[in-house]
């Protein structure tokens, strides 16, 4: 099928039915042959819903009226997305896109005719988009401020960074091998590679690779993860004999990294509330040969699952709006909605509430987000802590991310890491 009529049933997934990106390709892709050919598709999909927000205003300026034809719709994006970011030649660019358009007589003419619009009017057009707040940056007007309101200084540079590709980073399974030697592993493969100095499992490629690529990735030598994420085991401080619960465990980076780094743990407990992603923390932990146990339950109403014994350390990577993981999955700003945020902002404090009774006296529990929104990281924290007299701060003191009163806060791109959040406390 043409690679450019499978991206736009692709997108069509995510802007009619709001499933996410990752499932629409999982679900379409796999119908594309050439390894080639899914790449472009792949790069047509991630782009235009990087850009959406751009896209769809020219779109309005190209169009009398919306059209309602959404995989129309998306494939003139498509064609939009290739004239303005793509290295396709632009003749080719629009006959292929029309090729593309199939679907009824209509639409072959419509999508020419647009597409060769834009071109006479590109000059104008693009200024008038960077006239519009949302289309200038390329997010949702309510996202952007949100992201205003909370931070004046730096969201000029945070709407940068979201629409960026980001880096593939790996953590090295030091439980099976060192750094040191899978650098080396990689230099013999010709992946272009360096340590990242502040954490001592992470190394980042130069550029993106397939994992198939990587030496020893099937052996459970190395796995892909960003370096803001590798952060949790070494803030956890995990000792031998402990007793660990990782609350919203799927697909278990974090649990894998935290077993990799202390072998000789007493145990991991790993909870998540849906059986699908913890058949996948499962898988991980196979190919990494590491042992939790697994248990489906919901972690606001611990009485189900716990058996009584306190834990030395809990992990509570929280469900979040994932806004600091956007460059990662630019369909977030398609998908998520203002009023989401109230409603994770609450689950996460029932979450957090429902936890704490489980932590041994002298234990630490770690909060993490991949939020930057201080609704769910700093300000949950803050009303946290005034509700437990019992929990207080342990500060955070490193060379990454920005102090806040409560936790330390990594903005997206910051020493090129994904936007995340982490608090400690203690229990008195
Ligand atoms: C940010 S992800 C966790 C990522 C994971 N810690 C890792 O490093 O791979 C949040 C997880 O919380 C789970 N979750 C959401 N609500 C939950 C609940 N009430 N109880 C337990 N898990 C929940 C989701 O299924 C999701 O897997």
């Amino acid at each position: 099928m043409n690679s450019r009529l499978v991206a736009a049933r692709v997108l069509s997934r995510v802007l009619q039915n709001g499933q996410s990106l990752t499932a629409a390709l999982d679900n379409v892709v796999p119908a594309v042959d050439a390894v080639k050919d899914r790449a472009f598709v792949q790069a047509l999909c991630y782009g235009v819903c990087r850009y959406y927000h751009r896209l769809d205003f020219i779109l309005s300026q190209l169009l009398d009226k919306p059209l309602k034809d959404v995989e129309v719709k998306s494939l003139i994006l498509i064609g939009l997305y290739q004239l303005q970011f793509m290295r396709v030649k632009p003749h080719a660019a629009v006959s292929e896109t029309v090729a593309a358009a199939r679907k009824k007589p209509w639409t072959k003419s419509l999508v020419n005719a647009v597409l060769r619009n834009y071109q006479r009017e590109q000059e104008r057009i693009e200024q008038q988009a960077d006239q519009e707040p949302s289309a200038a940056v390329s997010h949702p007007r309510w996202l952007i401020d949100q992201i205003r309101q909370d931070w004046p200084q730096q969201s000029a540079q945070l709407f940068l960074e979201n629409n960026r590709q980001p880096p593939m980073v790996l953590r090295v399974n030091q439980a099976r091998t060192s750094r040191e030697q899978y650098l080396r592993q990689l230099a013999e493969h010709d992946i272009g590679a360096t340590p990242v100095a502040f954490c001592a499992s992470a190394i980042m490629l130069d550029k993106p690779v397939s994992v198939d690529m990587l030496p020893g990735f099937d052996q459970g030598l190395v796995s892909v993860q960003d370096t803001a994420a590798q952060l949790a085991a070494q803030l956890l401080d995990v000792r031998a004999g402990q007793r660990v619960l990782d609350v919203c465990a799927a697909p278990g980076g974090k649990a894998a990294h935290i077993l990799e780094s202390q072998p000789q743990l007493n145990e991991l407990v790993a909870v998540d509330i849906d059986a699908a992603r913890m058949q996948r923390v499962n898988e991980n932990l196979q190919r990494l040969k590491l042992e939790a146990r697994l248990l489906v339950g919901d972690a606001a109403a611990p009485e189900t699952w716990w058996d009584g014994m306190p834990f030395d350390r809990i992990l509570l990577d929280a469900p979040c709006s994932a806004l600091g993981v956007i460059r990662r999955h630019p369909d977030i700003k398609l998908l998520r909605r203002d009023e989401d945020i109230a409603q994770l902002q609450a689950l996460q404090k029932n979450i957090l509430s429902a936890v704490w009774p489980l932590l041994a006296t002298g234990g630490i529990l770690l909060y993490a987000t991949c939020s930057v929104l201080k609704r769910e990281n700093e300000l949950q924290i803050q009303a946290f802590l005034a509700e437990h007299s019992d929990a207080a701060q342990v500060p955070i003191d490193a060379g990454w991310g920005s102090p806040r009163e409560f936790g330390r806060q990594i903005f997206t791109g910051e020493s090129a890491m994904d936007g995340f959040y982490y608090a400690r406390i203690v229990k008195q």
